[in-house]
């Protein structure tokens, strides 16, 4: 297995990339970012992410690509927070024709979960465990006993009438204004409803909004436990160096 290998998360607002060691779960070197082009096509956004490559120390073997969208048989079949020309687009060509690397194209969430299954929270746990982050949407990823079932979309579960992630995401948070009690207030019904869909034992919380789980953590309320992500924003590059690597292998 190749040890130090490329990692990119592409996001609805920013797209982030850096070395990752797989073998110890953690960056080498700096994480480095650009906005997410608008309208975010993949004729925008394939140069964006070949420049944040071209940045980087080389890094060997495949290229781990997170994405925001569910990814079946290599090719995005959503895009909530990107441009509909992604719907059908394989990303591993894309990359593969822009920086003549073989890559690995999967769910922003998936990969973050990953990171945070293998190295961070989420490692040791045996039982079931979701792992969400909250941006422009709502990622989500579930693991039973650190298998990965992919492409969960919780993001998009209706609450209130709406994709919960148009509810609760961080960015609703921002854009309405919320303050810590009224956002946390809508997490803990999704959490709720979560909890009586699939009796998580763990739930992650991710994005840049783990980052201050210290101060909204005593205003949570879940029947499972509750851990801020270790890797934060991080986790995206992270866990697609290390699904990208699994593959190599
Ligand atoms: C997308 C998911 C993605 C999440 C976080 C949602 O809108 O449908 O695929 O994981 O946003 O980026």
């Amino acid at each position: 297995m190749t040890e130090k290998m490329l990692g990119i998360d592409v996001g609805g607002s920013s797209i982030k990339a850096g070395v990752v060691d797989v073998s110890a779960g953690k960056l080498l070197g700096e994480l480095i970012a650009a906005p997410t082009p608008r309208p975010a096509t993949p004729t925008a956004m394939v140069p964006v992410i070949a420049g944040l490559a071209a940045r980087l120390p080389a890094a060997r073997g495949r290229i781990g690509l997170a994405f925001p969208a569910a990814i079946k048989q290599g090719r995005a079949r959503t895009a909530a927070n990107v441009d509909q020309a992604w719907i059908g687009t394989d990303g591993a060509e894309l990359v593969r024709q822009a920086l003549d690397r073989p890559a690995l194209f999967l769910n922003d969430a998936d990969a973050a979960g990953l990171a945070e299954m293998r190295f961070g929270a989420g490692r040791g746990e045996t039982g079931t465990a979701i792992m969400l982050t909250f941006g422009t949407g709502i990622g989500t990823a579930l693991f039973s006993a650190g298998h990965l079932f992919p492409n969960t979309e919780f993001g998009h579960m209706e609450l209130n009438g709406m994709d919960a992630e148009k509810w609760a995401s961080a960015h609703v948070k921002t854009v309405e204004k919320l303050d810590w009690p009224e956002w946390i207030e809508r997490v803990n019904v999704y959490l709720q409803r979560l909890y009586a869909l699939f009796w998580p034992d763990l739930f992650i919380l991710g994005g840049a909004i783990s980052e201050r789980f210290e101060d909204f953590a005593p205003l949570l309320r879940s029947q499972a436990r509750v851990l801020p992500a270790r890797f934060a924003g991080q986790a995206g590059v992270i866990g697609a160096a290390l699904a990208a690597a699994e593959a190599d292998a």
